[in-house]
């Protein structure tokens, strides 16, 4: 893995401070990249599902609704999803102030590509690439042998105490989920964490974007369109501000999201072991000229050091295995290199017949 990133790295958060009028060339995407505002009315009223897990724990309804969710849609929003509102709101303010802090504070902490843990502004090491307008902060989590937290911001304050006590909640609820999402696919409770590879050595790891005011929204993407390539992730997103986007057939659908809920999406090694049962859709994010915005992605994954591949029972004569096996570290250091890319990568995985 490389090292150090092809080009010198720029805060975009910088950039948009010193006021530039135009989108400098490097983030300017191509034509049929670039977002798109106008969605038709039909596509404004679609949403994605909002499901209440208060009638989802341990209800034969509610593993219907995921599971509809999941085949669908790839994406649903919860509320009463148990983690506390005003923590959640906290440590979305505890980032916010992170990003203000002066570009020299969060250069302390400037990542490379080799474990991206760190401040950074690029996703991919690949030499001229076209790229992202967003800055971010990615860190290790679980297993809690690999969780650093003196590489963590010491400010504000509070944050590291904020982060400890956010990723407890959440690993809790992906806990619950995992357990939901295996009796949804048929399986018993503990199936999927099984494959997963176990509750102690699951991985996850909080990467905090920032995405700054940008003066010409129509030509780049804070986030390109890509999958996930872990397993469950959980978005918190900004409060006020929208920008996810979802794929739906060919267009694009901007989430509106619910106050004090969370956003939960199924990952490429959930495509991968439900057999393609689940899928992981592809998601992007705009920007705009008025706010900035900022969003928590908790992604869970599988323990990194063993074969990925379709659950046996998931894999039947009318549904022959569709993914070869691959550890995540393998994937996701393909996915290191190139940066966002839709759904080539797990496409890549495909078995031809
Ligand atoms: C991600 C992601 C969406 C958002 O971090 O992988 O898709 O709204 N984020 O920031
Ligand atoms: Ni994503």
């Amino acid at each position: 893995m490389a090292t150090c990133w092809p080009e010198p790295i720029v805060s975009v958060q910088s950039l948009s401070q010193t006021g530039v009028p135009t989108v400098p060339n490097r983030y300017v995407k191509p034509a049929h990249q670039r977002p798109v505002f106008n969605t038709t009315q039909s596509d404004a009223e679609m949403e994605i599902p909002v499901l209440d897990m208060d009638d989802v724990w341990g209800k034969p309804e509610g593993l219907r609704l995921v599971r509809s969710a999941c085949e669908e849609w790839g994406f649903f929003q919860m509320v009463n999803h148990g983690v506390n509102h005003s923590l959640m709101e906290s440590v979305r303010g505890a980032w916010r102030e992170f990003f203000e802090l002066p570009l020299d504070e969060k250069r302390k902490y400037a990542n490379s590509p080799d474990t991206y843990e760190g401040y950074g502004s690029r996703l991919g090491v690949v030499k001229d690439a076209k790229l992202d307008w967003s800055d971010y902060f990615f860190l290790n989590y679980l297993p809690s042998s690999i969780r650093s937290p003196s590489k963590w911001p010491s400010q504000p304050p509070k944050i590291r105490e904020l982060i400890e006590e956010y990723g407890e909640e959440v690993k809790k609820l992906c806990e619950r989920l995992t357990e939901t999402l295996s009796e949804s696919l048929g399986l018993e409770p503990n199936h999927l964490m099984k494959a997963l590879g176990g509750e102690d050595k699951v991985g996850a790891s909080l990467r905090t974007n920032y995405y700054p005011k940008c003066p010409q929204p129509h030509l780049t993407l804070g986030l390109s369109s890509h999958s996930d390539p872990g397993g469950i992730t959980i978005l918190l997103p900004d409060e006020k501000v929208a920008g996810l986007q979802v794929r739906r057939c060919d267009g694009w659908i901007t989430v509106k999201s619910v106050p004090n809920a969370l956003i939960v999406n199924i990952g490429d090694q959930i495509q991968i072991l439900s057999n393609g049962i689940y899928k992981s859709v592809e998601h992007q994010v705009i920007v705009n000229s008025g706010m900035e915005r900022v969003s928590l992605a908790f992604f869970y994954n599988p323990r990194s050091d063993i074969p990925i591949g379709p659950i046996e029972e998931l894999v039947t004569e009318n549904r022959p295995a569709l993914y070869k096996p691959i550890r995540f570290d393998e994937y996701r250091s393909l996915i290191r290199q190139k940066g966002p890319c839709g759904k080539n990568q797990v496409d890549s995985l495909l078995l031809s017949r």
